[in-house]
């Protein structure tokens, strides 16, 4: 059976890790093996870059190489095993992360965002991108400030970039991403993923 490789994204406190977990139940429940990750502690090198990123303060190109060597890693460590396995992978968290946040959020062209995640990633990306969209304030509430690192902790200004930066890459790749009000309830939001998820699990 061959891999699935979706990624869940969206701004602070969208629910994206509760959405992973039902997700598994769900396809586990259809007999598929999934491995469920997040970027970009997925793997223990990624782990001890996010305690340098969260802390330090660091030029964006700086931020932007840092999360695209957690990338490379998990990549190799663990998605494209995964992958080959013939997982589902459920990443908590990929390149469009970098887009929004390094590229909408801190002003970095896309272009370079993109050129260096392409290396980063040898080309991998996910067959289906789910957004979940929450409101800057809402998310950020749920989040809970004071538990906010570095970048969590950034302006409603910056929140608000990537929250919009969000929106414009899901509109240029409609083909891959699926935006879903991420202020419904829980169940709700994981039946309409399911939905667009079902044609994609058939073996033809
Ligand atoms: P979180 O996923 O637990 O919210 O924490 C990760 C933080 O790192 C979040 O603020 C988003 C940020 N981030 C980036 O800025 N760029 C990236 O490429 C990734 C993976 C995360």
């Amino acid at each position: 059976m061959p891999g699935l490789f979706i990624a869940l994204e969206g701004g602070e406190g969208a629910g994206k890790s509760t959405q992973a977990q039902r997700l598994k139940a769900r396809l586990e429940g259809v007999g598929r093996n999934v491995t469920i990750t997040y970027e970009p502690g997925g793997t223990a090198f990624g782990q001890e870059l996010w305690s340098i990123i969260s802390e330090r303060e660091l030029e964006p190109l700086t931020e932007l190489f840092l999360f695209a060597t957690a990338r490379a890693q998990h990549v190799v460590k663990v998605i494209k095993p995964a992958l080959e396995r013939g997982d589902v992978v459920i990443s908590d968290r990929y390149v469009h992360s970098s887009l929004a946040y390094q590229g909408y959020g801190r002003g970095l062209p896309l272009n370079h965002v993109r050129a260096v995640n392409h290396v980063a990633t040898q080309g991998i990306m996910p067959q289906a991108v789910f957004l979940l969209d929450v409101p800057v304030n809402i998310g950020l509430v749920r989040k809970g400030r004071a538990e906010n690192d570095r970048i969590g902790s950034e302006s409603q200004a910056f929140h608000t970039r990537v929250h919009d930066g969000y929106l414009v890459l899901a509109a240029e790749e409609r083909d891959s991403f699926l935006v879903v009000d991420g202020t419904l309830p829980a169940e709700e939001v994981t039946r309409l993923l399911w939905k667009y998820l079902t044609p994609l699990l058939r073996v033809d």
